[in-house]
Formats: structure tokens, C-alpha cells, sequence
């Protein structure tokens, strides 16, 4: 699990502006993965980066959805099918299973985490309602594919898009008062932006909702080894990186505020 194992890219979609899925097959992460937890991806040549996965198919078929940021993310973003990368894992803790009735909140690729949940919701046939926001059309990943996973079992499928170029003008926390005054849910997931999710988790704290979110902080070994990944008392790559709305009581001064660069200094958040 922690040694990593070198796969061929079999397939890379374009997702969205910037936004590249891509496809491998590894049997130890599909045989073990449940859907939150994330995989370290070492691209050749240049580095080793914490990645979410947005796919968990049939066949050990399993995908990584990756918005160019830097150079890492730039790099895996050019590889074409039939290159080369390595992975490990699945490494933290995940979601909890899914209850009869489920909203599931995303902010651009933090949808990525989300998307085997809302698979996982669809094969089991209980109720999915999903909200997505993003800064516009072009720049919003998942809008078809969810629309098509949805098909079959909408309960409520909206996008909000900030320059209103589609769905909503807006924030994706805009929604949150229409959608949760009509329906009541058994589990609410969310991953995003830390100021949306500092946002939803003020707001189910009020409402006493069953919340789930996953957060990122910057990720060296993935093994819970190196310290450099803590938030209050938790290492997000081991406590983490979903934390369910009790325990996000210990981190509720820094959500939001602060994170942590490569060298473990505090930067505060915009
Ligand atoms: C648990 C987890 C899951 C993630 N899932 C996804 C995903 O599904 N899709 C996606 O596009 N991105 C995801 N990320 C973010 C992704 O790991 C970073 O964007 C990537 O590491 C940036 O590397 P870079 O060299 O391209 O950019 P850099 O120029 O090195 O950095 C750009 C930004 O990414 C952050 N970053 C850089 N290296 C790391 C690191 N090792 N760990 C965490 N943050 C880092 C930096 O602090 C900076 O804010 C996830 C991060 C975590 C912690
Ligand atoms: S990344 Fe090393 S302890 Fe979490």
C-alpha cells in the first residue's frame, strides 16, 4: 500500500478549463478505497502530490480529476494516454456511508471527492441531491457527467456560477436555505474552498445538520509521519481529510483563517 506502483495512463478527459480527468487502473487502491480518502501521485521528474479520487470504477478502473495550479499540477495535467505514473495509498479516513436521504455540496474540484459518494448514492438507490459551485461555466468540472449520473435518480441537481454563465449567479452557500428548508437529510458532504466550508459548517451548526466535510493542507509524507499536514490536534492525512462536524469544534478558529506552506509556516487565507 505505501510502496508506490507505477501505472499507465489509460485515458484523459478534458473536464473543465484548466481541469483534466485521468484515468489508471491499481487494484490496491480500488480493492481497499472508500470514497474521501486520497492517493499520493508521484509525477516523474518532478514531484510527489495528494490527490482526491473522482472515480471508482469496475475493474480496478479509478480516476484523478486535477486542476493545474503549479508545476506538479500543470505536468500531470500534459500527460497523455500511455504515460507513466506512480500512486499509493488510499491513505485518511473517508466518508461515512451514505443514509436513505443525502445533499452533497462541491466547490469547483472539490467536487472530486464527492464524485464516487454520488455513484456510490446512485448504485444503491437512495436519495442524492447535489449542489455545485463554480467561477463560470467553463471553469466548473463534473456539470455533464453529473448530469448524466443523475439522470436516472434527481432528486436536485443545481450549479451556481459566479459570473452567472450558467445555473445560479452566485455562491453555492446561496442555496443553502432553499434546498435544506424544503427537504431534511440523514448526511450532508461537502468539499470546497475553506471559506465555503467555514460557511456550511457555521450554518449546520446552527441547524444541528449531520455534516461531513474534507479539507486540504499541504501533504509531505501522506503517512502521518511528518507532522507537516496538521490543523489543530489533527493530522489531515491521517485524522482527516474528512472530519465530521463534532470534531470540527477543535479547528473552528483556524478554518478559514489559516493554513500551511511547504515549510510549516502559518499563511493566513483570503
Ligand atoms: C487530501 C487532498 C486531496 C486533494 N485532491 C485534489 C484533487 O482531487 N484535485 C486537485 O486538483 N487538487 C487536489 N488537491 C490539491 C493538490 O494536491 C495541489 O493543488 C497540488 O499539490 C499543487 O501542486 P503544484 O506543484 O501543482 O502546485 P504548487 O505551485 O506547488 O502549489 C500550488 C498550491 O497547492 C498547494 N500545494 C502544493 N503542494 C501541495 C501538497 N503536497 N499538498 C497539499 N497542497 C499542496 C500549495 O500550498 C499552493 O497553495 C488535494 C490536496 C489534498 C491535501
Ligand atoms: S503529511 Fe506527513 S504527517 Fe501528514
Amino acid at each position: 500500500m505505501h510502496k508506490p506502483r507505477i501505472c499507465k495512463i489509460l485515458k484523459v478527459e478534458n473536464e473543465a478549463e484548466n481541469i483534466k480527468t485521468v484515468y489508471f487502473k491499481d487494484r490496491m487502491i480500488s480493492s481497499r478505497i472508500i470514497p474521501g480518502q486520497f492517493i499520493m501521485v508521484w509525477i516523474p521528474g518532478v514531484d510527489e502530490i495528494p490527490m482526491g479520487v473522482s472515480h471508482i470504477g469496475l475493474n480496478s478502473e479509478l480516476a484523478i480529476t486535477v486542476e493545474a495550479v503549479g508545476e506538479a499540477t500543470e505536468r500531470l495535467c500534459s500527460l497523455k494516454e500511455g504515460d507513466f505514473i506512480g500512486v499509493r495509498g488510499p491513505y485518511g479516513r473517508g466518508f461515512s456511508p451514505p443514509g436513505l436521504s443525502n445533499l452533497i455540496i462541491g466547490g469547483g474540484t472539490g467536487m472530486a471527492p464527492l464524485m464516487p459518494l454520488i455513484e456510490h448514492c446512485v448504485r444503491e438507490k437512495v436519495k442524492v441531491n447535489v449542489l455545485l459551485g463554480g467561477g463560470s461555466l467553463s471553469k466548473t468540472p463534473f456539470i455533464k457527467k453529473l448530469k448524466n449520473i443523475l439522470n436516472t435518480q434527481l432528486e436536485c441537481f443545481k450549479v451556481t456560477t459566479e459570473d452567472g454563465s450558467y445555473g445560479c449567479k452566485g455562491l453555492v452557500t446561496d442555496l443553502l436555505d432553499e434546498v435544506l428548508l424544503k427537504n431534511s437529510f440523514e448526511r450532508v458532504y461537502a468539499c470546497g474552498p475553506e471559506l465555503m466550508l467555514k460557511k456550511i459548517y457555521e450554518y449546520s451548526l446552527e441547524r444541528r445538520l449531520p455534516l461531513e466535510v474534507s479539507l486540504e493542507r499541504y501533504i509531505k509524507c501522506g503517512i502521518g509521519i511528518c507532522g507537516s499536514c496538521y490543523i489543530g490536534p489533527y493530522r489531515i492525512c491521517v485524522e482527516g481529510p474528512v472530519f465530521k462536524i463534532n470534531e470540527l469544534e477543535k479547528i473552528r478558529n483556524i478554518l478559514g483563517e489559516w493554513t500551511r506552506d511547504s515549510s510549516g509556516r502559518l499563511i493566513p487565507l483570503k
